[in-house]
């Protein structure tokens, strides 16, 4: 069976007039350059605030969160990010009491279970309540956890994600979907609970990776394929400035693709909160993806990395349906490459398609997969053969192997 989503996803209009380089704006404007996008489902209504100089100017825009009362405010953070970005987020609360922070060691073996109970335990004992509010001030991996912790401790709290990395900015803190991994997969056990707020500060991409960059563009790229040309032929147009954090107009290219992606995630969720339907499509790339990481213990690839190989696998098994044109898929599979390099690695086609099975957007027994019939539009399939998934992850591997493939 398969359903066509591109009926309900036709309204979604990117930004079309490119932004003033960051330098051409002057400094007063910059401040209040925010972009402010509004996401609102049955269970909640919020912003996403996209722009520089938002952590310094932080305890103002909590203010209008919580109108009538005074929150106590927890931080929950890593050593690294706290170290680089405490100073201008506790600088915004020059006359008020200051958050007091909690710090979770990075990496995604400590999103687990028993960080929950440690974080919770310490929320106690420092006197939080159900009035307190917490700041998730990170990647995903901190967001993740601060958003469950919010979802259970006292049955429940508010609280406000302060991304820090280009994937979390774009992907996983707009959504409400909350959770840690447990040792049989991951995101296995969560809840869905959103945030009072989003403010995503550009300016903290400024000490990030250049390879976590390049991975989290890896979503942007899906969000492109998925539902906007706009998107997807900026990113093809401006990869170089997009890529060269010295280039003079790099922020205001970047924070194009930021606002861009959001866009499509919040719009997404907004017409399927629960991913009973079209959230389903965000889900491009992922199915092999998923695969990928578990193939190689999560430990070679980042996560944008591997959706990056999963999407030219999906792209590939598109085109062998001939229901994707070749001219499309070429673009897709230049575009992704382009933002690599994507890391080699070892694995069977065959393991990957078995890993495939145990993904857990499988329901009932059948494999929903999601391909893209042009660049924009997707379609949700549900009768992708293993014959076909395996040619796919050989096709993908081949082109892998392929010597001068990536920049
Ligand atoms: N909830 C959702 O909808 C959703 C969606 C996608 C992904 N996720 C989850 O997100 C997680 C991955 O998130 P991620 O890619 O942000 O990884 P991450 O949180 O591990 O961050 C990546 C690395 O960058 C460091 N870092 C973060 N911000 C920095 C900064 N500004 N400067 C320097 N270093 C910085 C971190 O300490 C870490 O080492 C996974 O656990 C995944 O399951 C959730
Ligand atoms: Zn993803």
């Amino acid at each position: 069976m398969r359903y066509d989503v591109s009926a309900v996803a036709k309204h979604l209009r990117c930004p079309s007039q490119p932004t003033p380089a960051r330098s051409e704006i002057p400094l007063a404007k910059r401040v209040s350059a925010a972009v402010r996008i509004p996401l609102s489902t049955p269970s909640a209504v919020y912003n996403i605030t996209v722009g520089g100089n938002l952590l310094p100017t932080l305890s103002r825009r909590l203010g209008p969160l919580t109108p009538g009362t005074t929150p106590r405010l927890f931080v929950i953070s890593s050593p690294e990010i706290w170290r680089l970005w405490s100073e201008p987020l506790l600088g915004s609360f020059r006359d008020q009491p200051s958050p007091t922070p909690i710090l979770l060691p990075a990496g995604e073996t400590h999103k687990r279970l028993a960080s929950v109970e440690r974080i919770a335990e310490q929320l106690a004992s420092s006197g939080a309540d159900r009035d307190s509010l917490l700041l998730a001030l990170g990647g995903g991996i901190v967001g993740d956890i601060t958003g469950f912790i919010a979802a259970i401790y006292m049955r429940g709290i508010p609280y406000v994600q302060l991304p820090t990395t280009l994937l979390a900015q774009v992907d996983s803190s707009v959504g409400g979907k909350t959770g840690v991994n447990l040792r049989a997969g991951k995101n296995l056990v969560g809840s869905f609970h959103h945030p009072l707020a989003v403010f995503a500060d550009t300016d903290t991409l400024s000490t990030l990776p250049p390879r976590e960059l390049r991975a989290g563009l890896q979503e942007s790229i899906k969000a492109g394929i998925i539902r906007s040309p706009q998107l997807f032929r900026h990113l093809e147009r401006e990869a170089a400035t997009i890529l060269d954090a010295a280039h003079p107009g790099h922020i205001a290219a970047l924070t194009r693709v930021i606002v861009a992606s959001i866009r499509i995630k919040a719009e997404v969720v907004q017409a399927d909160e629960r991913e009973s339907g079209l959230r389903m499509i965000l889900n491009f790339g992922h199915t092999l993806g998923h695969a990928i990481e578990a193939a190689t213990d999560y430990k070679q690839l980042l996560h944008g990395e591997a959706i990056g190989w999963g999407s030219i696998a999906a792209t590939h098994l598109a085109r062998a349906r001939g229901t994707l044109s070749p001219q499309d898929a070429a673009r897709i599979e230049q575009t992704i490459l382009r933002y690599g390099p994507l890391p080699r690695f070892t694995a069977k086609a065959s393991k990957l398609v078995a890993l495939t099975t145990s993904d857990k957007k499988n329901r009932s027994g059948t494999r929903s997969f999601i391909l893209p019939t042009a660049i924009g539009t997707v379609e949700i399939v549900r009768d992708v053969t293993d014959a076909e998934l395996l040619h796919a992850a050989e096709s993908m591997l081949a082109l892998m192997r392929q010597p001068d493939l990536q920049p």
